[in-house]
């Protein structure tokens, strides 16, 4: 738990309005494996990391609310029966798309204060904005008791994300983030919403983040465009989602569709069979196995389903002669953000100065290298 953000969410929440706030941690993410799998009802294997989203909320006395991003250090004014989406501050759209929601369920909110901030580094694919709309959701349920449960809680966040900003999500950033579990990563079913915890033991192996910190642009259109693709050929097939086909089902179509859209729905087809795997890899303790499936992930992400770029693919090519390496891919949306390794504990430090050197000479960018403790969803602080 970041002590430091705690407190700097808490003073500038009582510098600004009471010192009697209600505090909530909302955390970010990781996905060992199951890209793009869950908006096709497919397998996801998430866990919520210990970085995130620090929130302090109170029932305002006026009548409007104020939001403060401290690390923006903007603010937004509204009254919660009257706003409308964001164009210049978009980041008030997490916030508005949840009241939103909300007030379309017909839940009564009054005006409130909330001051924010977050040790996420943004858009680094590790799902800041799901953590984001958790916290509001969870602080809101709680300082109006209206009751909801964290099933309806992180439905309520994906429908913000996808009314209010635009992106057509699946749910496994919401769920990994309300529902994750100290040490332990969720096998999610994003049919049923049930999960499968597996506790995560990498022996003396260990899970390292490398931001590419590029984010290119159009990366929400084209994550919108997979998805409609990815309907388009459920349709096709007469079945709800990619889910409920198999690699011969979806030959009998290949003469109809591109052979662009035939690779993206091999994707989403075989990832789901690969995460399948990889927890019952993760749980034999076959480690290696579970690299190989990594490593064929990010093939699939780069060549078939095209969401990757060059500064993910360098970063997981530089690690391919590393045997202290077992596997590397990107994690996410793709098209930026960070990659997830699995690398010996013992050689993190001589492959963070290499591999820092190496993608500096190539992009003259820095990337940045993050370790994560697998942690608790949100909750109350
Ligand atoms: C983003 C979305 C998720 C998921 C991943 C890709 O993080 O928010 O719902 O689709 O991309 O796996």
């Amino acid at each position: 738990m970041n002590h430091k953000l705690i407190n700097r969410v808490k003073k500038a929440f009582s510098k600004e309005f009471h010192s009697n706030s209600l505090m909530i941690f909302s955390p970010g993410r990781i996905n060992i494996i199951g890209e793009h799998t869950d908006y096709n009802d497919g397998y996801v294997f998430p866990a919520a990391v210990d970085k995130g989203i620090v929130a302090a909320f109170e029932k305002s006395s006026v009548t409007s609310s104020k939001v403060i991003a401290l690390d923006l250090d903007e603010f937004y004014e509204f009254e919660i029966d009257s706003f409308v989406p964001q164009r210049e501050q978009l980041w008030a759209n997490y916030i508005l798309g949840v009241i939103d929601e909300l007030s379309k369920r017909e839940f009564q909110i009054k005006n409130f204060n909330l001051v924010f901030a977050g040790d996420l580094p943004n858009g680094a694919g590790m799902s800041s904005s799901a953590a984001l709309e958790n916290s509001v959701v969870f602080g809101l349920n709680k300082l109006f008791e209206l009751g909801l449960s964290k099933e309806e809680m992180i439905f309520i966040s994906q429908k913000a994300e996808h009314n209010y900003v635009g992106v057509h999500c699946g749910i496994m950033d919401q769920y990994a983030s309300i529902f994750g579990l100290k040490d332990q990563a969720l096998h999610l079913d994003c049919r049923s919403i049930k999960a499968t915890p597996f506790k995560i033991d990498l022996e003396d192996y260990q899970f390292l983040l490398i931001n590419t910190n590029v984010k290119h642009i159009l990366s929400e259109s084209a994550y919108n465009n997979r998805r409609e693709v990815c309907e388009y050929i459920s349709s096709l097939l007469g079945v709800k989602a990619l889910r409920d086909v198999s690699e011969l089902d979806l030959i009998t179509i290949k003469d109809k569709v591109s052979d662009e859209d035939f690779q993206k729905a091999l994707f989403v087809i075989q990832e789901n069979k690969r995460t399948i795997e990889a927890t019952k890899a993760m749980s034999d303790g076959k480690l290696k196995r579970l690299g190989e499936l990594i490593y064929a992930s990010h093939h699939g992400l780069q060549h078939q389903y095209q969401v990757s770029c060059k500064e993910l693919d360098f970063l997981v090519d530089a690690t391919r002669d590393k045997e202290y390496l077992l596997g590397a891919r990107m994690m996410g949306g793709g098209f930026g953000g960070c990659t997830i390794n699995i690398i010996k504990t013992s050689e993190v430090d001589s492959f963070n100065q290499y591999i820092k050197e190496a993608y500096f000479n190539m992009f003259n960018v820095q990337c940045s290298i993050y370790d994560v403790t697998l942690s608790d969803g949100t909750h109350q602080l």
